[in-house]
């Protein structure tokens, strides 16, 4: 079977690498020249565990192709992704205006009978929109369908998630593309993946509420983490999410405190959800709740150090870690990003470090008063503060008596908890953690 999937970003690159390695010929198309000629010399414009080897692997085979050319891919494919991405409009509601063009620039280039799957996060309504608009466009009448398949994969970890989702959902209105669909995921299905097949409504829907759900849980240990600090002495965040993780009705996932969730996806999905809900003439009230405590977590970070240094202005921070999670050089709506933002407001000069988003990073924060280090150690030199803000592996153990050494003051925030309290104390340090005294 061949395949395009058209946008080679986090989700459309991952896909169609994934695709190719289950057996299928996979054309990946962006517009975006620049990354189609990385791809085709065989490097990947992205930080993504295994995927280098998953993409070289797969274009060695010949069973992987990267394109500009999007009319010539969707000829040659039976089915065909929509991968591309879906920013806040104006409005609030996502801006459908990529995944609608890709819809015209198919329509345009269709042949013969194709399945068109929307895989990017759209509100409920996107695929009956993109069948529509399709019909509407088509010079002559051709056979289509639309799939919805709303992606779940996590980046840092999206090779992984590939290959093992906790399910595939699949919203189709035929039997013909159902049984076209699962064929295609076949190999997931041999290895017992659940398939959840349904309709283009409840495929749209339940990517929102799965993201919704997170996002609130997140949200939620957050204002408890918030509590312990105010309690202070005795209290401790961890104590209380691990015994609430332990009731399975609850689940101990997504029970970490930290400076809230960021990324390409909760944070606009939540926002979207809650201008999707508007739009129905509902509320979503828990979900407008999780993005209004989201929004004002990271600054707790802000006050920890301030707490210390008052006043910020003149201060000297070390920042380590600023992807938005571990694993990937992602900085979309990364809180890190946002903390290094609200003290350079402040006045503060930074020194940060991140094993794979400096780059990224640059072009966000500039150069002014930011100084771009080779490793943690360099970071920390004469900081009067330092920031654990990504839980990087490589920060879990860093020899944190150099650290103090090379420092000129004591404060340590810990944003995510990845530090013993006690041993970073002992050393000296004034700890600071989320939740935990
Ligand atoms: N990143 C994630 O972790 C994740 C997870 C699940 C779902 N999603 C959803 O998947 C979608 C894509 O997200 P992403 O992170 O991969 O975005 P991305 O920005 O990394 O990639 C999108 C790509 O689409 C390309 N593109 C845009 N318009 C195009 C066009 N007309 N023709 C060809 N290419 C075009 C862009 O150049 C870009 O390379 C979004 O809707 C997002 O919400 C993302």
């Amino acid at each position: 079977m061949h395949i395009t999937v058209i946008g080679s970003g986090y989700v459309g690159l991952v896909t169609g690498a994934g695709l190719a390695d289950l057996g299928l010929t996979v054309t990946c198309v962006d517009k975006d020249p620049e990354k189609i000629g990385m791809l085709q010399q065989g490097s990947v414009p992205i930080y993504e565990p295994g995927l280098e080897d998953l993409v070289r692997r797969n274009q060695v085979s010949g069973r992987l192709k990267f394109s500009t050319d999007l009319t010539a891919a969707v000829q040659s494919s039976l089915v065909n992704f929509i991968a591309v991405g879906t920013d806040a409009g104006e409005d609030g509601l996502p801006d459908l205006s990529q995944v609608l063009s890709v819809a015209d620039a198919i329509a345009d280039g269709m042949d013969e009978y194709k399945i068109i799957v929307v895989k990017s996060t759209v509100p409920v309504g996107t695929s009956a929109q993109v069948h529509q608009r399709i019909r509407a466009r088509l010079k002559r009448p051709r056979e289509f369908e639309v799939a919805a398949n709303p992606e779940f994969l996590r980046e840092g970890a999206a090779v992984e998630d590939f290959f093992h989702p906790n399910r595939i959902v699949i919203g189709t209105r035929s039997d013909r593309a159902a049984a076209i669909m699962k064929d295609l995921y076949r190999p997931l299905y041999l290895i017992q993946t659940p398939f959840v097949m349904t309709t283009w409504e409840c495929a749209e829907l339940i990517k929102y509420a799965a993201n919704s759900y997170l996002a609130v849980k997140i949200s939620f240990i957050n204002e408890i983490a918030n509590l312990c600090d105010s309690i202070g002495e005795g209290a401790d965040v961890h104590a209380v999410a691990h015994a609430l993780g332990l009731d399975p009705r609850v689940g101990s996932k997504f029970l970490h405190p930290g400076p809230g969730f960021g990324g390409y996806c909760l944070p606009k999905d939540t926002r979207a959800f809650v201008h999707i809900a508007k739009k129905l003439g509902e509320e979503v009230k828990i979900v407008e709740a999780a993005v209004a405590v989201n929004d004002r977590q990271y600054l707790r970070v802000v006050q920890k150090l301030r707490r210390d240094l008052d006043p910020l202005q003149g201060k000297t921070v070390a920042v380590l870690g600023l992807s938005f999670k571990p694993k990937t050089d992602d900085i979309r709506e990364s809180r890190p990003i946002a903390i290094c933002q609200a003290l350079l407001q402040e006045r503060c000069a930074l020194r940060v470090f991140d094993p794979a988003a400096m780059e990224r990073a640059r072009q966000v924060l500039g150069s002014k008063a930011v100084t771009y280090c080779t490793d943690a150690y360099q970071a920390a030199e004469a900081a009067d503060a330092l920031i654990v803000c990504t839980e990087w592996n490589e920060f879990r153990n860093l020899d944190l008596g150099r650290i103090k050494e090379s420092m000129r003051g004591q404060t340590l925030v810990d944003a995510k908890n990845i530090l013993d309290p006690r041993q970073v104390a002992g050393l000296g340090f004034r700890y600071h953690g989320i939740g935990r005294s």
